[in-house]
């Protein structure tokens, strides 16, 4: 049993303790067990009473004071989260009683039992902090050791004990503790005595307390002590700030200083003692805080202070230096030469009292300690008592020589600003401790709405925890959350979001993240080997938190399985589904789920995909050989040892004055807690806590004055079973409700359906997190689209809550409609979810639904359902007969989740039937209501009526129930079969160009991987970095009137508010660039579109400045500007065009008249629409920027255009170009939004720092990052196309308006992009008329494959609905129209290139082959024909895109040591062109052909691009700039080739061979230049090229729900000879993926007045694990020499997106099957006609309501009218 000192604290023990023990007897006896050891072996200084008293003189001491003690054995709670409780429970006032009584009679024992009292207090204080002593038995207890024991370093801090003794009771203690001057333990037990019992001291005594504590070095007291004596506004001086700032320093709390500094002295400098500003200058010497250093002297200067001396003089000088402010520093030693030149009276050292000399002079270096002391002790008192001020006087030289060199530590954070606000106030309690990745953090004061990713990112050096999404959805930012039970010595560890999980709550645990799984310094872990093996890291920023989600199953795995441990028990579905909650933008996901289910026992070796562990062909036992090992004992991490002991100590309460942080461990503290609370409206400043998840969707920005964590509360946090149910405390997470409803001796199959579905809420790190009373009580008061209630109201769960003490049960119908208890004091306890069990004679039925567009969770449902029936047999007519049903539906945008209380009634004692049915749907359409806010209302009704028809249809089919019955018919839940990717790629490699051509693995994947890959917010900044976050336009078009706050009052933290008014006159108002014009960086007087950058918010974090950001009031004006144009056919009615320049305009082909003139048919002015996308890079925009000397800047910027943004940047400042470095090592992803889009986020920042003289950095949120990118161009096209009845194309005419937003941006290369593509076809003619239109709608640009994926659709359109008006198959009319090379030559003139380059036929034949395509089509026809409710479509798609090459500098250094340094101007974006460019210089280098030159892969390093190092570096953009880089640095390598031969041959003269490092050595004793720069040029005539690939997909959808599943999807793409095949497999895979999520999933739209609608994770929904092709074939035709291309190879980044409109194609065909079958319900009724005729057009993207719509909205009922009246 654990001792009470570890235990709940004293107060609430003794509370407890009193309340369920009175008589005193009993205590009596349990107190004498206390004492003797007796069912209590662990209790501390108490028993040091036995060994200086009998315990008959101790009885005699007891009595009087009636102990009320414990409560007998101790009772232990099953906690949910994994902590167990002990109620055991102690009396502390009663039991310091007795000692004072002790002290009083028996003064001879003094000394002895000042020093147990002493102790005593200090285990009080100390139960929390420090390593338990365990005390067996009297024996065993050696008193006097124990101080030595202690950890004296551990600040202690305690909860406020009840009777604490009196005030001279502890002054007596203390001082006399003080007279033992020799024992500091003495000291520090009297300080946290004094901690503990609220600071009841008196203040006099203290300034021996600090001369004792400064002697001691305590540091961290002597803080403590100081600003206790602030708070009570007592030594407001000088000399105590002084000491204050010191013992700051010291503790290495500079920030903190520096905020005492800012708040208390530098406001008035006219007396502050130069040796107190001495000592600040010092700090922020030692800190490297520069710029506040020469900021001070220059106040100090406006004060006309005279510096004392020349060791000042010398530091600022030294400052300016190190700052490159050298004008600064020239003057500053001028002026000051006379003291330089020691000229000054005061340079030598003195130290005279402050009387005798002016503060000013006085050099503490000098001072001896003798002297400080003494002078101490004067100041001392002077402060304390006189309250005069007096001079700081405590520095001593030999304590500062030791800490000069060292940096702040930032494990022992305390964040100035956190700082300030306990600032007077009084500490007690316990602080807050955790470990992250074993290192042991101490945090002693926070804001508590302080995040943990905040925290990761800003306090420590682990870098991997990514901020993404900012609200849950995404999984960038997770963690392994590790917790202690110090009962059952086990550690429990999940994962959980960094980005929700307030700090505060973590306490006591460990956090691990990807650095800490493994790193280079430790070696990485098997997971970040694996990942990098199987090729699943492009840009990286997602990795990190994949590999984490990873870990956690593997943990999870070996944890359930402890008894065996080994990893075979995580399955290749665990394995899978652990990353389900994770997006990437980059891989397709296929080779991350390789990577995963290399880990699963059941995965067969042979069905992972393409990696470089093994080659194809090699036997299983080697394959398993190759993969780089894991052993879960080495592998998994292990739970830091001191934060076990402290655990075991402590008991997990934060200090609530400190943290404003409340952890009641019971209902009743929490209700005193909230009995505290006036009225109801205090609820709002306080706030209840468990997870914190639901600001993932709420966004709360209120600060609230105090944060209750209710997750400790054992009685929330219970599970308990029996035979009437389950009972779920409120603070239990989903997760764990999950595992309880579905453990295996559930006999419950409702739970266990519940369990099911619950499984599909959210993600798994938000389900290890969220509790179900938060979803609860969100759903009840936030009008939250919840499923818990939808699945709790249909099973008639019931909720107990409390308020006041007032107990309260409801049903679950009625919680939901009872007022908001957010609004009350109102608190959930439980939910109790009652046992369904069926009679024998009765049927139970239970089953959930939900729709969303992810199928296993990470999205809200469209709707949610629940339905529960009893039913049994009808003999007379052999149906089935509803006896009971509860029928639950929620999230459809009604206020909360309801009950079809009508439809039950209905079916309620009715045989079931095709009529009944038919009557209960209809009566459903009425009674679910979404609001008139809701989206797709219409469709939300239908799956409503879907899912009942679902419910009840098998039993009228069947005629009989089963509980797990199959659905018949053909609708399935997409959740029976779960996903399961299997991947069969061939890739060629080629060893021709050794190393080039090799599947090598990604330059620093592993680093990436582990999260050390730096990224632009990863960069460490100088301090005082400020932070910018953008105000943009909410109207299209209107006069800016005002920018500013609410109330004029800048919000907390703000610095400054940037417009175009602070761009320097000699600059201009450029925020981009481009080769077709520029554009603002700041709207000026007027906006022109939504989203429009109005002005930077700069503040002191990116917390306040995006909060600042959001709380600004643009005033506008509307009058006198005109209207906005806001559509394509406005600005053509309005002449708003952009002009495009004749060389950008693509030339028609033939003459359409002739052509139209030659159709046998031909279908005129169809209407088509595409809509945009956006980029959803994983990193959002990012730059940093800080002034550097002679008015510089060097500027890291996330972009794919440094040299563009550094034109910018200085055209914006009006400087020269050189004056602007633009750095960029890699980015999270750009697929062009990082081209135009980057630069006014790096020139804001610029010219932010430029303003503010300090580095500044942007890290744009997701939502303004949404709001601001513009995405794809949207675009109208009318088309008329004539063609032959067999299905030969003759002409097509279009008119296309495109979309390009308020700005020119690259728009004007739409046209042709558009054409490039589309001329895929041999249309025969071609004609078409297309506008660049201006609008007020947000500036769009390029997004991967800009044009060329809208016009490659386009074609495929067309060709479909020729097929389809001929009825003809659709892909025998692709065939017919597919160019040969001689039409070829006609639609592409030159850039058709050699005959033997057309490769696309060859591409088609191939793929009908590898992808069984025939057979597949016949397969989907009989699929179709036994299915009612699922079709499928099977379709083939070619693809043609055009790509160019384009100039590019490269450059190769060889250094002396034969490592090799390159820089090209291309940019890592997760392409792979680092790794191109490596091997191709390895190649390039190598044909030097010395020993050693083949493996020079490894000494190659690719270095950052850096705009003045790499000048003309233009931007990576177009596919093709990795060739380009890489022809630029294999020039460069042929040159150093050159240069080295001489030396070689010189070398080979007089021995037979030559080694690279021998042959580096004498080639630099040789003076031979070893670093070439080249420019590479492409030749005009070969300079673009075309690329080929073939994909078919085959699509099922669900004509219920209008869900589309990609059964598979196969692609051949013809790569030329691949530069790196794994490289370009990513590529294709990344490509076909992201456009499945622009013609399938993703919708970027923006509302009347042109402003960006979706706002993050929560509606934006890119592809997932589980929207993928379940089989992705993906093949890389290697197709031989290609003369002009770099080394025969060919882009893959953008052209293989073009593919995916296979799936749209072939979802097109499953939905005209569904029509067909639709057409052909004929019944008599006929009122269901949604479906008219087989023809229809099929938007982009398809996602489920349009499928659904086109399938019929009302398929149901018709089919259920066919059946009633056929
Ligand atoms: C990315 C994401 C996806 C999600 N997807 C789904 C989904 O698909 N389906 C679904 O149903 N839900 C979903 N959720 C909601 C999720 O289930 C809830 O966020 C979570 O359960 C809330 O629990 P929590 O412990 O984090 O609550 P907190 O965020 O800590 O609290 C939520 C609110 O409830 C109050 N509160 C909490 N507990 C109590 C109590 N016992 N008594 C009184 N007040 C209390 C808090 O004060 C706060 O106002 C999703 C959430 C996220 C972030
Ligand atoms: S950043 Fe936390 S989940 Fe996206
Ligand atoms: S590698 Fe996954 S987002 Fe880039």
């Amino acid at each position: 049993m654990a001792g009470f000192s570890s235990l709940i604290p004293l107060k609430r023990a003794f509370t407890s303790a009193t309340r369920n023990l009175t008589a005193p007897s009993a205590s009596i006896s349990v107190a004498r067990n206390l004492f003797t050891g007796g069912g209590c072996d662990e209790i501390y200084g108490w028993f040091s009473i036995s060994v200086m008293i009998s315990k008959t003189v101790l009885w005699n001491f007891l009595n009087p004071y009636d102990l009320k003690l414990i409560v007998g054995e101790p009772g232990v709670f099953s906690h949910s989260n994994g902590i167990r409780k002990y109620n055991t429970l102690g009396n502390t006032g009663a039991l310091t009683a007795p000692f004072h009584h002790l002290l009083r009679v028996n003064q001879t024992n003094k000394p002895a039992f000042l020093r147990v009292q002493s102790m005593s207090y200090q285990f009080v204080a100390d139960s929390h902090a420090s390593p338990k002593r365990i005390v067996k038995t009297e024996d065993e207890q050696d008193f006097s050791d124990s101080s030595k024991k202690e950890n004296a370093e551990t600040p202690r801090k305690h909860q406020i004990g009840e009777n604490i003794p009196k005030k001279d009771k502890i002054k007596f203690l203390v001082n006399t503790l003080l007279d033992m001057e020799d024992n500091k333990e003495a000291v520090y037990g009297a300080l946290d005595a004094w901690v503990a019992w609220e600071r009841n001291f008196p203040i006099a005594s203290l300034k021996r307390v600090i001369a004792i504590l400064e002697k001691e070095h305590q540091w961290h007291r002597m803080v403590q002590v100081i600003k206790w004596i602030l708070s009570k506004g007592q030594g407001n001086t000088m000399g105590t700030y002084g000491q204050l700032i010191r013992a700051l320093d010291m503790d290495r709390r500079a920030e903190e200083a520096h905020v005492i500094w800012r708040k208390k002295i530098g406001n008035d400098l006219h007396s502050v003692p130069w040796q107190l500003c001495l000592q600040m200058m010092r700090i922020y010497f030692r800190n490297n805080m520069l710029q506040e250093l020469v900021k001070l002297f220059k106040d100090l200067e406006s004060y006309d202070r005279k510096p004392p001396d020349k060791h000042i003089v010398q530091t600022v000088a030294d400052t300016y230096e190190l700052l490159g402010m050298l004008d600064e520093k020239e003057r500053v030693v001028t002026k000051y030469s006379h003291l330089l030149l020691g000229t000054a009276s005061d340079d030598k050292p003195t130290r005279s009292s402050r009387k005798k000399k002016k503060p000013e002079l006085r050099i503490p270096e000098a001072a001896t300690e003798g002297a400080a002391k003494a002078e101490l002790q004067e100041e001392l008192k002077e402060n304390l008592d006189n309250h005069q001020e007096s001079e700081a006087t405590t520095e001593k030289q030999s304590e500062h020589g030791a800490d000069d060199a060292s940096i702040p530590d930032l494990r022992t954070v305390c964040n100035g600003q956190w700082v300030l606000d306990m600032f007077g106030q009084k500490m007690a309690g316990e602080d807050l401790v955790f470990a992250v990745n074993g290192e042991k953090f101490e945090v002693l004061s926070v804001n508590p709405s302080t995040t943990l990713l905040e925290f990761l990112r800003s306090n420590t050096p682990f870098k991997s925890v990514k901020l993404s999404c900012g609200e849950g959805g995404c999984g960038a930012c997770i963690v392994i959350l590790s917790k202690y039970d110090p009962v059952l010595d086990q550690v429990e560890e999940y994962s959980i979001n960094s980005c929700l999980t307030l700090l505060c709550s973590i306490n006591g645990c460990s956090i691990t993240t990807s650095d800490g799984l493994g790193n280079t310094e430790k070696g990485f872990h098997p997971i970040h080997k694996r990942f990098a093996g199987f090729h699943a890291s492009q840009c990286g920023f997602c990795t990190p938190g994949m590999c984490i989600s990873l870990y956690s199953a593997l943990s999870k795995a070996h944890n359930s399985n402890n008894s065996q441990s080994s990893p075979d028990y995580l399955t290749a579905l665990a394995a899978e589904k652990s990353i389900a909650g994770n997006l990437c933008r980059c891989t397709g996901y296929r080779p991350i789920a390789d990577a995963c289910k290399s880990f699963a026992a059941d995965v067969d070796i042979e069905d992972l995909g393409f990696n470089s562990f093994w080659r194809k062909g090699e036997s299983r036992e080697e394959m398993f050989k190759k993969l780089p090992p894991y052993n879960p004992d080495k592998d998994l991490v292990t739970f830091p040892d001191f934060l076990k002991e402290k655990i075991k100590c402590q008991h997990n309460v934060l200090d609530q004055t400190r943290y404003h942080w409340s952890t009641p461990v019971s209902v009743a503290e929490l209700q005193e807690i909230l009995a505290t609370t006036n009225s109801s409206k205090d609820r709002g400043l306080i706030k209840l806590v468990v997870g914190n998840t639901g600001t993932g969707y709420y966004k709360e920005e209120k600060q609230y004055g105090r944060y209750i964590d209710i997750s400790h509360i054992p009685e929330m946090s219970m599970i308990k079973k029996d035979d009437r149910g389950i009972e779920i405390g409120a603070v239990v997470t989903i997760s764990k409700v999950i595992d309880a409803l579905m453990e295996e001796n559930t006999s419950a199959y409702v739970f266990k359906k519940i369990g099911v579905h619950m499984e599909k809420v959210a993600n798994h790190f938000i389900r290890n997190s969220g509790s179900i009373g938060g979803n609860l009580v969100m759903a009840q008061s936030k009008k939250f689209p919840s499923d818990i209630t939808t699945l709790l109201l249909a099973a008639d769960a019931s909720v107990y809550m409390i308020n006041a003490g007032r107990h309260e049960k409801l049903r679950m119908g009625e919680y939901l409609v009872s007022p908001p208890i957010l609004d009350t004091k109102t608190v959930l306890l439980k939910v109790h979810i009652p046992s369904w069990i069926a009679s024998s004679t009765t049927g139970l039925l239970f089953e959930t639904y939900r729709t969303a567009l992810r199928p296993i969770g990470s999205a809200l449902p469209y709707i949610n359902a629940a339905f529960l029936a009893v039913v049994s047999h009808d003999a007379s007519s052999r149906g089935i007969i509803v006896d009971k049903c509860r029928l639950a539906f929620g999230s459809f945008g009604g206020y909360h989740s309801i009950r079809a209380r009508e439809v039950e009634d209905f079916l309620t004692g009715k045989i079931l039937s095709h009529s009944v049915l038919y009557e209960a749907v209809r009566l459903l359409k009425g009674i679910i209501v979404p609001s008139i806010d809701t989206s797709y209302t219409e469709y939300k009704k239908s799956l409503a009526v879907g899912f009942l028809f679902d419910f009840l249809y098998p039993l009228i089919e069947s005629g009989s129930w089963d509980s797990e019955r199959k659905h018949i018919d053909g609708h399935v839940d997409p959740t029976i079969c779960l996903p399961l990717l299997s991947s069969a790629q061939q890739v060629f490699e080629s060893k021709e160009y050794h190393s080039v051509g090799e599947a090598i693995i990604k330059f620093g994947a592993e680093m990436q991987a582990s999260g050390e890959a730096v990224y632009v917010d990863d960069i460490a900044s100088l301090p005082h970095c400020l932070h910018g976050a953008f105000i943009y336009s909410t109207k299209p078009l209107a006069w800016i009137k005002s920018v500013g706050f609410g109330g004029n009052v800048a919000p907390v933290g703000v610095m400054a508010v940037i417009t175009f008014k602070d761009i320097p006159q000699v600059g201009q108002n450029i925020g981009y660039i481009s080769m077709f014009g520029t554009g603002l960086l700041f709207a000026d007087e007027v906006t022109i579109s939504a989203g429009q950058i109005i002005a930077l918010v700069v503040a002191d974090t990116q917390k306040h400045a995006d909060m600042a950001a959001n709380l600004a009031v643009v005033e506008y004006d509307s009058r006198n500007i005109g209207t906005p144009v806001l559509s394509v056919e406005d600005a053509v009615k309005r002449s708003s065009l952009f002009e495009v320049p004749p060389e950008y305009y693509p030339e028609p082909v033939g003459d359409i008249s002739k052509g139209m003139a030659e159709a046998d048919r031909k279908i005129r002015s169809v209407e088509l629409r595409l809509g945009s996308q956006y980029f959803f890079y994983m990193e959002t925009q990012a730059a940093l920027a800080l002034p550097d000397e002679d008015n510089c800047l060097v500027v890291y910027s996330s972009t794919q255009s440094p040299e563009y943004t550094q034109s910018v940047i200085a055209t914006c400042l009006g400087i020269p170009a050189h004056n602007v470095r633009v750095i960029t090592r890699r980015i999270g992803g750009g697929f062009g939004g990082k081209a135009i889009k980057s630069m006014p986020v790096a020139t804001a920042c610029a010219l932010a720092a430029k303003k503010m003289q300090c580095p500044v950095r942007i890290y744009v949120n997701r939502k303004t990052d949404m709001i601001m990118a513009g995405g794809r161009h949207p675009m109208k096209i009318t088309y008329s196309v004539g063609f032959r009845s067999d299905g030969k194309l003759t002409a097509l005419a279009l008119n296309m308006l495109i979309d390009a937003g308020c700005d020119v941006d690259v728009s004007l290369v739409m046209p042709q992009n558009i054409m490039n593509s589309l001329r895929k076809y041999e249309w025969g003619a071609l004609s078409f008329d297309i506008k660049v239109c201006k609008t007020n709608l947000p500036s769009r640009t390029s997004l991967r494959a800009p044009g060329e994926v809208q016009g490659s659709y386009i074609a495929e359109s067309i060709i479909e609905n020729v097929a389809s008006s001929l009825n003809m198959d659709v892909d025998v009319v692709r065939r017919i129209n597919l160019h040969n090379y001689e039409s070829l030559s006609k639609f592409y003139k030159q850039v058709a290139g050699e005959p033997d380059e057309y490769t696309l036929p060859l591409l088609w034949d191939k793929l009908e082959i590898s992808a069984d395509f025939r057979r597949r089509v016949e397969s989907v026809k009989e699929f179709n024909r036994c299915n009612i409710w699922r079709k499928r479509g099977i379709s083939r798609v070619p693809i043609i895109h055009q790509v160019v090459h384009r100039p590019t500098p490269g450059k190769v250094s060889i250094l002396n040591d034969g490592s090799v340094a390159v820089e090209v101007a291309g940019i890592e974006v997760g392409q792979g062109l680092w790794t191109k460019v490596q091997q191709m210089v390895a190649y390039g280098l190598g044909m030097i052909k010395c020993e050693g030159s083949e493996d020079l892969l490894e000494r190659i390093r690719l270095l950052q691009t850096d705009t003045l190092s790499m000048a003309q570096s233009s931007y990576t953009a177009g596919s093709t700039t990795s060739e380009n880089c890489c022809e630029a640095v294999r020039l460069c390598c042929s040159i150093l080739v050159e240069r080295l031969k001489p030396t070689m041959n010189q070398i080979l003269e007089n021995a037979r061979s030559v080694t690279w490092d021998m042959l580096i050595q004498l080639a630099y004793a040789q003076s031979v230049d070893l670093s070439a720069r080249t420019f590479y040029k492409p030749e005009s005539s070969s300079a673009e090229y075309l690329n080929y690939g073939v994909g078919a997909s085959e699509v099922e959808v669900d004509l219920v729900t209008g869900r589309t599943e990609i059964i598979r999807s196969d692609i051949i793409y013809d790569c030329g000879k691949s530069l790196n095949p794994a490289v370009d497999l990513g590529q294709i895979e990344g490509a076909f993926v992201q456009g499945i999520g622009f013609f399938m999933y993703e919708e970027y739209t923006t509302n009347e007045n042109g402003l960006v609608n979706e706002e993050g994770t929560w509606d934006y929904k890119i592809p997932t694990i589980d929207t993928i092709p379940k089989q992705f074939n993906v093949q890389i035709l290697n197709s031989g020499h290609h003369n002009n291309r770099i080394l025969s190879s060919k882009a893959s980044g953008e052209p293989p997106l073009l593919v995916a409109a296979s799936v749209h194609c072939a979802t097109r065909s499953a939905i005209r099957e569904a029509r067909k079958q639709y057409l052909s319900w004929n019944c008599d009724s006929g009122d269901h006609t949604d479906v008219s005729d087989i023809g229809f057009e099929l938007p982009v993207p398809a996602i489920m309501p349009v499928v659904k719509q086109l399938c019929g909205l009302e398929s149901v009922e018709k089919y259920l009218e066919w059946k009633t009246y056929p």
